[in-house]
């Protein structure tokens, strides 16, 4: 199923039909931003299919039963975790609720502590909003992800920082956090009176048991914020949502979502396809799952061994290899140039998501095997010209 490959040219999609915006080129092969070259699982397809029968298309709600019904029941399936339905809100995208958020808990100039690398909107969210990305480094250790936990709570204890935006699973490493990790967290959080919103689009698509933020502490400002959109592969349908533990700041959320922002009235197949998705999409899920690992397997196997100097550790998760060529002693801009130009492959590089990723490239897998080969073929030729 996920070998078809299927001409995504034309759709108005940002991975194929706007390449050119970031890479200057246009009809590049692109492994670009995060979203798949799949279709949609056929339950999503079946109920959009279904509404479009229906010829009115007026306001709608997300607000009932069947809705936070599918979304708490995805939880207890998938993570074996109860969340108070109660507690569930919509919003328009995973990054207008963080930045809503953001801007409840702290005021202007005012800290957010992010693990770097980190996901390049996060920063621009950051600046857009006036408020200072605190930067704690993730550091590779074995073939893990760590960070110094002893600065990480110096970091927390500043009475200007307060908030700490986590990602988790996080991009662009691929670390999943244990339970232990997070329950660590949530401590130095409450001690320093740190307020947590957890962004979990890539929970899903996890290798390691990913465990949802549920607080963990007495610390009732926290928030998990997710989407169907990045596992089923539709963005493009609109939404997200969030568990807002407290009261108080949830109610602020929705009275801003609609009568501040006019965002309340969520576009329905975006509704419909998270609902059919969580409901029935689970096989396809773990079908997906099964394919991105052996595409991270592919692309281990053939650059271990076209270029022994390398490792390239399958990360924890998500469809995006995060791969560091620091060894082979490129000038990375050089690569870029030559991908593009030469080769007409586009994969994104490293220095997006900050410095500490000057030599990494980080190249999305959610798309067929055949073009996985042939953008790993053509970074290897590129990579052999510039190391000849
Ligand atoms: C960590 C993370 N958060 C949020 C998003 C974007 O989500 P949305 O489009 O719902 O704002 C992405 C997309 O790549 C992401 O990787």
């Amino acid at each position: 199923m996920f070998d078809k490959e299927i001409d995504r040219r034309g759709t108005y999609c940002t991975q194929w039909d706007y390449v050119q915006d970031r890479f200057g080129e246009a009809d590049l092969l692109p492994f670009t931003i995060s979203d798949m070259d799949f279709a949609a699982p056929e339950c999503v397809l079946n109920a959009i299919n279904e509404r479009t029968k229906h010829p009115v298309w007026g306001y709608s709600r997300w607000n009932h039963d069947d809705y936070k019904d599918a979304v708490t029941y995805w939880f207890k399936k998938r993570f074996d975790a109860q969340f108070d339905r109660e507690t569930l809100v919509y919003g328009p995208s995973v990054i207008y609720i963080i930045s809503q958020l953001i801007r409840q808990w702290s005021a202007e100039h005012q800290g957010v502590v992010i693990h770097t690398p980190a996901y390049d909107a996060f920063g621009h969210m950051l600046t857009g909003l006036n408020r200072q990305a605190v930067k704690c480094e993730l550091f590779k250790s074995g073939t893990k992800y760590e960070k110094d936990w002893q600065q990480f709570e110096v970091l927390l204890a500043k009475p200007e920082n307060t908030i700490l935006l986590l990602c988790s699973p996080h991009n662009p490493t691929g670390k999943v956090w244990t339970r232990e990790e997070l329950q660590r967290i949530a401590l130095l959080c409450e001690r320093h009176q740190v307020a947590v919103i957890s962004d979990e689009i890539h929970m899903d698509i996890s290798f390691q048991p990913h465990t949802p933020w549920q607080g963990f502490s007495t610390n009732e400002r926290w928030a998990l914020v997710s989407s169907a959109s990045k596992s089923f592969n539709i963005p493009a349908l609109n939404g997200a949502y969030a568990f807002i533990a407290d009261t108080e700041s949830r109610e602020r959320y929705l009275v801003n979502l609609k009568q501040v922002d006019g965002l309340s009235s969520p576009p329905i197949l975006g509704v419909l396809g998270l609902m059919a998705a969580y409901n029935d999409g689970e096989q396809w899920l773990d079908e997906l799952k099964d394919y991105l690992l052996d595409n991270h397997q592919y692309v281990k196997r053939t650059l271990e061994h076209n270029f022994p100097q390398l490792s390239y550790d399958i990360p924890e998760a998500t469809y995006l290899a995060w791969i560091n060529l620091a060894p082979l002693n490129i000038d990375m801009e050089e690569l870029n140039i030559r991908l593009v130009k030469q080769y007409k492959v586009a994969i994104m590089q490293g220095s997006h998501y900050g410095e500490q990723g000057q030599s990494y490239i980080r190249m999305n897998l959610g798309c067929s095997r055949r073009k996985v080969e042939r953008g790993i073929e053509a970074l290897i030729q590129a990579i052999n010209d510039l190391i000849r």
